[in-house]
């Protein structure tokens, strides 16, 4: 069985396995780098890293009409629970939740997380996914801190880290992140969507290759990482 992390522009990444589909961050309506449109994407699970409408983006739509669960933390799923999405499973940093896909946790992000109407969106996180034996870190909207090192420790098959600064982390901080991290392979994300995170992917890449034994891969909006 292979996984597939198909990259859908901004922090919006589908992972498949062929059985389950994961839909991460889904900021499709609106996104200039979508390839795709909210009303075609398939999910059995969504997750949310945080508020931030960049972030929560098409959610509730697609949601509702998939009936895919929202994995998120407690107040993101108590919103999106008053907002008609039936199935939620909010929990909170550290805490693993099991699902049939696997299993997830929610991991410490340094940045904020309230919610298009001004709601408390909680605290902002990536996610570590386990599925089908493959580890897959995903640090979404942060900073970077050095307790990344921690996420490194159990071996990870891939990293997913934001490269386009002023929002996040920049090139530089995402080369220290790696570095940290030891992933087998690395993506970059959050760049090029809106001018104040134009960056160039290679230029990341030249260094991590130079760097750090982690090979990295710079996928464009619509393509595909598999793993065997
Ligand atoms: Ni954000
Ligand atoms: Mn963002």
């Amino acid at each position: 069985m292979s996984v597939e992390v198909t990259w859908y522009g901004h922090n919006c990444f589908l992972v498949s396995s062929g059985k389950h589909r994961l839909l991460l961050d889904p900021f499709l309506t609106g996104s200039p780098t979508a390839p795709v449109k909210a009303s075609e994407v398939q999910a059995d699970f969504i997750l949310i890293s945080h508020g931030h409408g960049d972030h929560v983006g098409d959610a509730i739509e697609i949601a509702q009409r998939t009936g895919a669960t929202v994995i998120s933390n407690y107040e993101i799923a108590e919103w999106l629970g008053k907002h008609g999405v039936k199935q939620t499973s909010g929990g909170n940093l550290g805490g693993w939740q099991a699902h049939a896909f696997g299993r997830v946790q929610a991991t410490l992000a340094f940045h904020s997380s309230v919610l298009p109407d001004g709601a408390n969106g909680g605290s902002p996180c990536g996610f570590v996914i386990e599925i089908d034996d493959k580890r897959l870190y995903f640090a979404c909207d942060t900073a970077l801190f050095s307790d990344m090192q921690l996420i490194g420790v159990k071996s990870l098959d891939l990293a997913v880290v934001p490269i386009g600064d002023f929002f996040t982390m920049g090139i530089d901080d995402a080369v220290q992140a790696i570095q940290w991290l030891k992933p087998k392979q690395a993506l970059p994300c959050h760049y090029d969507t809106f001018p104040p995170i134009a960056q160039d992917p290679q230029k990341w890449a030249e260094r991590v290759r130079a760097e750090t034994a982690t090979v990295p891969v710079v996928l464009k909006p619509g393509e595909s990482l598999t793993f065997q």
